[in-house]
């Protein structure tokens, strides 16, 4: 199964389209569930009862559902507009429900992080009003979190900017993306 964590927020995203042409190139015949993440921040009585049951590796409950889900996929797309130099806080919402010990990761008793997850490979989808001159807070934190913490040894990025440039011709930008994927 390949799960699709679609974080498009405009119906005529750029990112989505982008991601849907990754999409028919590495589907075969494999299933593809599609998510749109709605999960809300953490609050403190939500990490209370969260933590108590994790402690006592009780998974039973729905709220761990999208983190067992994420951790059985054999491969990992996520869409996601660049914004603020980073990505929507949606997708940050997200990360927060599925980073749970146990299943998605453990710790080492040296304290290093092992990953759990099934996935190969994360593919991450953005594309840019500008040029992303710095990767790390979008991107690079996506593929620190599935390297050190989920086990995902593959992590491709893929990515159109400068579309909303003066004078910039999107088609084109766009297409270029397209002809330039390299997986
Ligand atoms: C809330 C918001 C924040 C944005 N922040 C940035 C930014 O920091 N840098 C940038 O180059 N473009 C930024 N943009 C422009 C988007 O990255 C660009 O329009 C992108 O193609 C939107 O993707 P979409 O068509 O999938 O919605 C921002 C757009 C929005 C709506």
């Amino acid at each position: 199964m390949i799960l699709f964590i679609n974080t498009c927020v405009r119906p005529a995203s750029r990112t989505l389209w982008l991601a849907q042409r990754v999409l028919e190139r590495i589907k075969g015949d494999r299933e593809i569930l599609e998510i749109k993440p709605d999960n809300t921040p953490l609050d403190y009585s939500m990490l209370e009862y969260r933590t108590k049951l994790s402690e006592r590796e009780d998974f039973s409950d729905p709220l761990f559902n999208d983190a067992k889900i994420f951790s059985e996929a054999e491969e990992i797309l996520i869409a996601a507009p660049f914004w603020d130099l980073s990505f929507p806080a949606i997708l940050k919402n997200y990360i927060e429900a599925i980073n749970i010990v146990g299943l998605t990761f453990k710790y080492l008793p040296d304290g290093q992080p092992l990953g759990l997850c099934k996935a190969k490979r994360l593919i991450y989808v953005t594309t840019a009003g500008g040029k992303i001159f710095n990767e790390a807070y979008g991107y690079g934190y996506i593929k620190d979190l599935a390297e050190n913490f989920y086990g995902i040894p593959i992590v491709k990025l893929i990515k159109a900017e400068g579309l909303d440039i003066i004078g910039a011709n999107v088609t084109e930008i766009l297409n270029d993306a397209e002809k330039n994927i390299a997986l």
